[in-house]
């Protein structure tokens, strides 16, 4: 057995599916609460986007990829023209981690779920 099949990925160690899709709701429900955030989803699809947000997630924890969405800097480009920087990024990534702590997701994986988050960073700032 290679060292890679004893190795749990962080989907299965966050909780699987249903772990995601709860953080999912909930990371959407303190994004649209939040006015500085709130403006860019106005007319988003939000069960679309809670359906997408679940399949990347679930892919970029190293789950089953069903994510047929496109690539975080063509989904982001419109958004940055209409004025999206840092500011709403860390924003968001500061919700993200918000609701981490609120399901009690231990720190050492919490603080891999927030690594993979800001590895995203320049695509979704179209930097
Ligand atoms: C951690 C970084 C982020 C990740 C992983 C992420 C992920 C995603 C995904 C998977 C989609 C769906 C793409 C598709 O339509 O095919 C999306 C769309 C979207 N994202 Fe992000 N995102 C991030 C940061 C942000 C930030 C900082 C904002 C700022 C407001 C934002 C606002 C949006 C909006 C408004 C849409 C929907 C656009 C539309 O209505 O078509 N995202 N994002």
């Amino acid at each position: 057995m290679t060292q890679k099949t004893l190795e749990k990925t962080l989907f299965e160690r966050i909780g699987g599916e249903e772990a995601v899709s709860a953080a999912v709701d909930i990371f959407y429900r303190k994004v649209l609460a939040d006015e500085t955030l709130a403006p860019f989803f106005e007319t988003t699809d939000m069960v679309e986007q809670h359906k997408k947000q679940k399949a990347f997630l679930t892919f970029a924890f190293g789950g089953p990829n069903n994510y047929s969405g496109k690539d975080m800097r063509e989904a982001h480009k419109g958004l940055v023209d209409r004025g999206m920087n840092e500011t709403h990024f860390n924003s968001v990534a500061g919700h993200l981690q918000d609701t981490l702590s609120e399901l009690n997701v231990p720190s050492q994986v919490a603080g891999e779920v927030m690594a993979i988050a800001g590895s995203t960073k320049s695509d979704v700032l179209n930097q």
